[in-house]
């Protein structure tokens, strides 16, 4: 198969593709300007924070699992926004909540009152997780330094002062904010920012004597780690794993905080990863696609770690917001229906299926395939940075997890025949 661009398929709406060149959404210039004129100016991508290296590709518009540039270009989304469309892109879902949250002219009162729709969720989560309480916040890193405040808090309040410290995996990430940085395993994102949040202890998560020895029962307040490591390079925990680390925890009264900002919500196939193990960790932490595209994370807990937390002890202004919460609610009802968490791991069997197929016909260039569900990578034996810029240049967007392994996250919703379409075109654009 020959590269393409991304092919157009139809022709974009220009009246309603891109509302900044709307009149209505023209700014005045400023009066006065005190300094010189921005890079901005000139240059509107000069105007964000420099931390992403953006292709110069200008999306305008979603339709379920495609992107659409301002050209009109379709492109395959196999990273779902770094797995947070879970319903890919305009799902009707997402819409008629947020339609229904707008209606009712309440979008955010803070969590200084009482509404529905925060309560409702923390219900319907606790029914599927089999965790008692939720604190709702904004991101992914921001449920991570909550769960570690609640775990250190229980610990002390069990164990006394020492027990403080945190046990982290080796390749985990845990997101860019303070403790959660200090658990991420990724010394090019710590080193510029030392000193982090002391207290905490890498382990080799392979390595059951190093384990043994880190999980101190006086001094060891949690343990985290990802089910299956997203960023770290698609690495998947067994049950037998987790099961073990459960064991180990519960004897030791150390907490098992399991982060499933990425994995979880039903997309290794099952709504959480760590339910086939049959374990029930204290402390679940969820985000990215838990509000079909808006920002919102979770820390969910069982009642004896929820107790030590009091009035004061933690908190956030948008968390659990109306408009958050509605579109959560529906997000979860959609992806907990046993049928639709059935063809995801069908879907991902065929994912999985189809880029083993690859790599059997290309050994000198594709390592290895791992993954579950519809969270799946590829090592390749060179850098990924260039395979990934071809198959975009296709039609294909996916994300590298570390430097040699490409990752799909489509939409949960993806049909059959655009998995086949992106393995195509994956399978064309490999070096
Ligand atoms: C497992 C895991 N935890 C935490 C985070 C941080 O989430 P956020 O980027 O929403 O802060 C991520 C982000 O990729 C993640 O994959």
């Amino acid at each position: 198969m020959t590269l393409q661009a991304g092919s157009p398929v139809t022709q974009p709406d220009t009246d309603s593709i891109s509302p900044l060149e709307t009149e209505s959404t023209t700014l005045p210039e400023p009066e006065a300007v005190p300094h010189p004129a921005p890079r901005s100016a000139t240059d509107p991508r000069a105007a964000l924070l420099g931390v992403y290296r953006p292709p110069d590709i200008l999306f305008v518009r979603g339709e379920g699992t495609e992107l659409i540039d301002e050209a009109g270009r379709r492109y395959l989304d196999f990273t779902s926004g770094i797995g947070v469309n879970a319903l890919g892109h305009g799902h009707p879902v997402v819409s008629g909540a947020i339609e229904c949250a707008l209606a009712s002219g309440l979008l955010h009162a803070s969590n200084l009152f009482r509404t529905a729709p925060a309560e409702e969720l923390a219900v319907a989560l606790a029914r599927h997780s089999g965790l008692d309480r939720a604190f709702f916040c904004n991101s992914g890193a921001e449920s991570v330094e909550g769960a570690i405040k609640f775990a250190r808090k229980w610990a002390r309040s069990t164990g006394g002062e020492d027990k403080h410290r945190i046990v982290a995996f080796r390749g985990g990430f845990h997101g860019r904010l303070g403790a959660s940085l200090a658990v991420t395993d990724r010394p090019d994102y710590r080193k510029p920012f030392e000193p982090l949040m002391p207290g905490v202890d890498f382990v080799d998560p392979l390595d059951r004597e190093a384990l043994d020895e880190a999980l101190d029962p006086d001094r060891t307040a949690a343990l985290i780690l990802e089910p299956l490591q997203g960023e770290g390079g698609i690495r998947i925990f067994s049950d037998d794993l987790l099961r073990d680390v459960r064991a180990l925890t519960l004897d030791r009264g150390i907490a098992l905080i399991l982060d499933e900002v990425q994995c979880g919500l039903g997309r290794t196939g099952t709504l959480f990863a760590f339910q086939p193990s049959g374990i029930r960790p204290d402390i679940l932490c969820l985000a990215k696609p838990l509000a079909g595209g808006l920002p919102m994370g979770a820390v969910l807990l069982t009642e004896e770690v929820a107790e030590v937390m009091v009035p004061g002890d933690h908190g956030t202004t948008f968390g659990g917001g109306v408009l958050a919460s509605t579109v959560a609610l529906s997000v979860l009802k959609t992806i907990s229906d046993p049928a639709f968490l059935t063809e995801v791991a069908r879907k991902g069997e065929l994912l999985g299926s189809l880029l083993e197929k690859v790599r059997a016909s290309r050994p000198a260039v594709v390592r290895e395939v791992r993954g579950k569900g519809l969270i799946r990578g590829i090592e390749l034996v060179e850098a990924a940075a260039d395979t990934v810029t071809r198959v975009r240049e296709a039609g294909l967007l996916t994300v590298p997890a570390g430097t040699h392994v490409i990752r799909f996250l489509p939409p949960l919703t993806v049909s059959d025949a655009e998995i086949r379409r992106a393995v195509e075109i994956l399978e064309a654009g490999l070096p």
